[in-house]
């Protein structure tokens, strides 16, 4: 399967900056080498619906666990399938420590994101401490297993080291393809026979330079970018990397 090359705008870009990233990427996508996914700010993601060509999907960086209600604030699967949304993040670390989110929250979110028709991108990944004390696989898999409960094999893994995100302190590729094996022999056992079809992607820190090496790795099927996607010249050029 094709690389897919993720890319998390996290809070930035207004709809006039979406509108000319989407224009630049559009104009410098002469081939495709990955699949591209745009998760943006769901303000901007009718822009993006307009702007982007039909082989760059996109979609929200959270989603409701609610189908639908008196929930404040909170988007809905079906607000994000009726623009045109294919994907859903759930559980990046950054929801995870700033809202509080648990496994069972994530676990909640990716099957309403499902339900809804949209791919759950489910992320997953330790804290430098743990890192340190050798636990990082079991922590790692722990977490997966919490935010899988219930959950159909129409999912994508992103593993985000939290100590490699937005440091500019990239895991190694052997790092990466140490956990992405992990994961992937949990996901056999998860999905039977579903596993294969399953991308198991990288963030943390990926870059135009080192994109190559990580996503080149047997177990690892793409990247999961923040910082780097923000810009349409460093996209094009991971893209070609792939
Ligand atoms: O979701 C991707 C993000 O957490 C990685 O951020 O800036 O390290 O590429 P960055």
């Amino acid at each position: 399967m094709n690389n897919l090359l993720a890319l998390n705008w996290k809070m930035n870009k207004t709809p006039t900056e979406a509108k000319a990233w989407a224009e630049e990427v559009r104009s410098g996508l002469h081939q495709s080498y990955a699949d591209l996914a745009v998760l943006a700010p769901a303000l901007n993601l009718p822009t993006l619906a307009a702007e982007l060509p039909s082989s760059v999907a996109f979609g929200a960086q959270d989603i409701s666990e609610h189908e639908s209600g008196a929930y404040t604030g909170e988007i809905s699967g079906a607000m994000l399938k009726d623009v045109g949304a294919r994907y859903a993040i759930v559980g990046h670390s950054e929801r995870r420590e700033y809202h509080g989110e648990t496994d069972a929250n994530v676990a909640a979110k990716a099957a309403q994101a499902q339900a809804s028709s949209l791919t759950p991108i489910v992320c997953v990944g330790e804290g430098l401490d743990v890192r340190e004390r050798g636990e990082h696989v079991a922590y790692t898999l722990a977490q997966l297993r919490g935010s899988l409960e219930g959950v159909g094999a129409d999912v994508v893994v992103a593993y985000e080291p939290v100590w490699a995100i937005g440091t500019g302190k990239t895991a190694t590729a052997d790092d990466a393809e140490e956990m992405a094996a992990a994961i992937r022999e949990l996901l056999s056992e998860f999905y039977a026979g579903q596993a294969d079809s399953i991308r198991v992607l990288y963030g943390g820190s990926v870059k135009p330079e080192n994109i190559a090496e990580i996503c080149g790795k047997p177990s690892v099927n793409g990247a999961l970018v923040g910082g780097a996607s923000l810009k349409a010249a460093d996209v094009l050029a991971m893209n070609e990397a792939l």
